[in-house]
């Protein structure tokens, strides 16, 4: 059997005082006691809300134009969240009686984060409705609010080879402006090749600032492709499987692809032919095509009208829904004020659950859990409506 002892020892001096004021003590933080929320000030928290901010109001400073359809813009803030150079914003647009999301990729370098600048550029879109009104009317002065940096196409030296070649075509260049001068102040630390895709050379991008970063830093390196003319210190052509051969030599390199929806199709087939492991392709995600149609694996019915039934904010609305849009727009044409902010399938921001009917999701865009997609969930951006809809949504 055990042998326990138990040491009593008597109630000492200290004992009784600390018992006497411990009713006085408590009663002093019950009066002290607030209804101030404590978790923001706690560090973790504070880094947590300074990264991840749920939105930013910024100031439009400086508006600069490339030629008539594409403007960048340099907005100013305080405290403006820290970013990877290739992230984006989610900007909150209110058109008319339409409530809608337009992401665009960061194009200065992290450091001017810290400066409280941040710049973006964006180009008229062929048959696009939010480019052309931001073109049309933001002007110096105005508040615009978006999202804190996101998205996941930022080098990461654990996964990434130590040389980037970037695919980039038309306004998908935006990225790599940031990942080139964020090289230059000495932010990222990796070579980077960029080979950038224009019709003519008025349509590129950036040109002149990339070219000063080139001459900056012996680590970024540009070379502009013009397809639709042949000019004099330019190549002309696509971005071939050769021609990403000849920019990797006989290194291992990882490919970084941003550009419009038919480049990425192109570019697939040439990276067949490639045979890099699928770890050394990166992909910026892509805003979803405004139509299904074309889509491989699309057989629905573009003329049909259907009605879509959304419970959200406890509210119950039955909204007009066409089969040539995605439900996300479907959403936003209503005015409904849906979350939302890669607008391609990726962040998961908008998922949803479907209670009745069938969605059609293009399978470059569905990067949906498998369980979510097992038991119903959608992501409203990049699915399009087959049938009458019900859906959930349960708001930020
Ligand atoms: S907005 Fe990102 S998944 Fe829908």
């Amino acid at each position: 059997m055990n042998d326990f002892k138990f040491h009593v020892k008597p109630i000492g001096l200290f004992d009784m005082l600390h018992f006497k004021k411990m009713v006085p003590a408590r009663q002093k933080a019950l009066a002290e006691g607030s209804l101030e929320c404590i978790t923001a000030k706690r560090g973790a928290n504070k880094l947590a809300a300074l990264f991840h901010p749920a939105k930013q109001v910024l100031t439009i400073s400086e508006i600069y134009s490339h030629g008539e359809n594409a403007k960048t813009y340099l907005f100013s803030g305080e405290g403006l969240a820290p970013f990877r150079a290739g992230q984006y914003l989610s900007f909150k647009l209110k058109i008319g009686g339409a409530v809608l999301t337009r992401p665009y990729s960061i194009t200065s370098s992290p450091k001017e984060a810290y400066e409280g600048k941040y710049t973006i550029t964006v180009k008229r879109a062929e048959g696009g409705f939010a480019s052309g009104w931001i073109l049309d009317n933001w002007k110096v002065g105005d508040k615009v609010t978006c999202s804190g940096p996101e998205g996941i196409f930022y080098y990461e030296p654990l996964r990434d080879a130590k040389h980037v070649i970037a695919l980039a075509g038309g306004c998908g260049i935006t990225p790599f402006i940031s990942m080139a001068a964020a090289i230059r102040d000495g932010f990222e630390d990796f070579k980077l090749t960029i080979l950038y895709g224009s019709r003519k050379e008025e349509d590129i991008l950036h040109k002149a600032e990339l070219e000063e970063i080139a001459k900056a830093t012996d680590k970024v390196n540009i070379i502009n492709i013009l397809s639709d003319e042949q000019k004099e210190g330019y190549a002309h052509g696509f971005i071939t499987a050769q021609r990403i051969k000849e920019a990797a030599g006989n290194e291992q390199c990882s490919l970084f692809v941003c550009g419009p929806c038919a480049m990425y199709e192109f570019l697939e087939r040439e990276l067949n032919v490639l045979g890099y492991e699928r770890k050394f392709i990166r992909r910026e995600v892509y805003v979803a095509p405004q139509s299904p149609k074309g889509i491989p694996g699309y057989e629905g019915d573009l003329s049909k009208e259907l009605t879509l039934t959304v419970r959200i904010y406890g509210n119950i609305h039955k909204i007009p829904m066409s089969a040539n849009e995605t439900v996300l727009v479907a959403l936003e044409r209503s005015g409904i004020d849906a979350p939302s902010k890669c607008r391609g399938g990726e962040c998961g921001f908008c998922r949803s659950r479907l209670e009745k009917g069938d969605v059609f999701v293009p399978k470059t865009l569905d990067y949906r859990r498998m369980a979510d997609a097992a038991s119903g969930y959608i992501h409203p951006c990049s699915c399009y409506p087959l049938t009458d809809l019900a859906i959930e949504i349960w708001p930020e």
